[in-house]
């Protein structure tokens, strides 16, 4: 529960949209954007924000379900490819190998998103389900009227951003240079001083395709330009003057680091009592239906990225994973749209400064 901040401003309610316990009053913002070392929040659209924030090394999305979750949500799942594309796009854009997409929905909006995230070269790596348990029906389902099973679980899947390089998949291209040395591909074994792991694993073109280790790049690069056919040199090279580092060959890869006991089912209550984020004197309102909980943000955000490296929230809300981030030593940049939204995140961000001071 958040303190008052006296030295805001206090809001000007300005409409009420929504009817009954989720009515929203709807706040004129003091100022736009929320910012300090760790986290630039703002106010507006993110699509017009993204050409402004540096290049990500995650992306944690957290937008429209389908389920009129928030104004501007779309009302069913047939809508959501429509409203994600321009954002996915753009998410490309700016995107490098490194970069992970952690992709929050129900599983029909993400099963509805899922072509548009490949057309845009996502790769899809694995969905994690949060199973928040029976609690979060609390016995209230009438399965007679629903005609279904009870849902208590939300996905949270990671996308990376493929690489290519001549336009080939990594596994393509790996071949190919291969391939171009003249060499017999069980050559490969001997540069790497193993007995078939080279053919079978970092030469596969198939799922049992393996991401050569740097130090197994580097010595498949130094043996084809030692012993590839001349003309071709050099082998394994992007500007065509010399082969790649091992440690260029593992900047073409996003990062990830899996918390211990951690796996793709994240068994965690919905937030309750003192997790949500309150307005004063509300008695116990939540602020926002969907603020997602700290810890699996934190699970994503440090799995997929380094201290100091750049986290993109385009669907702030309360801005969770910039909290998160934050908290982690890594830098958020986000957006909150709903002018409402965005005061209550201020609220919220003002809070976290407080009780996490930056060292
Ligand atoms: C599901 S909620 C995010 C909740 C957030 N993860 C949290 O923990 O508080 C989605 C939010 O995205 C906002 N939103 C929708 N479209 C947006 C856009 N184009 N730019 C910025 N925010 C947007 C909505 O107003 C809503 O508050």
């Amino acid at each position: 529960m958040l303190v008052n901040d006296t030295k805001e401003k206090k809001p000007i309610p300005t409409s009420t949209v929504g009817r009954g316990k989720n009515a929203k009053i709807n706040i004129a913002p003091t100022t736009s954007t929320w910012s300090d070392e760790y986290i630039q929040a703002e106010c507006g659209d993110s699509l017009l924000a993204y050409a402004n924030w540096p290049t990500p090394t995650t992306i944690v999305s957290d937008g429209a379900y389908g389920v009129l979750g928030f104004e501007g949500d779309t009302s069913d799942h047939l809508g959501v490819p429509e409203w994600y594309e321009p954002h996915v796009e753009a998410w490309a854009k700016s995107a490098t190998p490194q970069t992970t997409l952690w992709f929050w929905n129900s599983e029909i909006g993400w099963a509805a998103a899922h072509p548009i995230l490949e057309k845009y070269g996502w790769r899809y790596v694995n969905a994690n389900v949060w199973n928040k348990g029976k609690g979060h029906i609390a016995g209230n389902v009438n399965t007679q009227k629903i005609r279904r099973f009870p849902v208590v679980t939300e996905v949270c899947v990671q996308y990376v951003f493929e690489a290519r390089l001549d336009g080939l998949l990594l596994k393509e291209w790996l071949y190919r240079e291969w391939k171009r040395t003249g060499l017999p591909m069980k050559r490969a074994n001997d540069a790497c001083g193993v007995k078939d792991a080279a053919v079978r694993k970092y030469l596969d073109q198939g799922h049992l395709w393996y991401y050569p280790p740097a130090e197994m790049f580097e010595r498949m690069q130094s043996y084809a330009n030692e012993h590839g056919n001349p003309a071709g040199k050099p082998y394994f090279s992007t500007d065509g003057k010399r082969p790649l580092t091992g440690l260029e060959w593992l900047g073409l890869r996003s990062k990830f680091n899996c918390p211990h006991g951690v796996t793709n089912v994240w068994e965690r209550n919905a937030l309750r009592g003192n997790e949500r984020f309150k307005v004063n004197g509300s008695n116990g309102k939540a602020v926002h239906l969907n603020q997602k909980p700290l810890d699996l943000m934190s699970y994503i955000i440090e799995a997929s990225t380094d201290k100091g490296d750049v986290v993109w929230e385009p669907f702030g809300g309360l801005f969770s994973a910039s909290v998160a981030s934050r908290r982690l030593g890594r830098k958020a940049f986000g957006s909150e749209i709903d002018p409402t939204y965005f005061h209550y995140a201020r609220e919220r961000l003002t809070e976290e400064s407080r009780q996490y001071p930056l060292l």
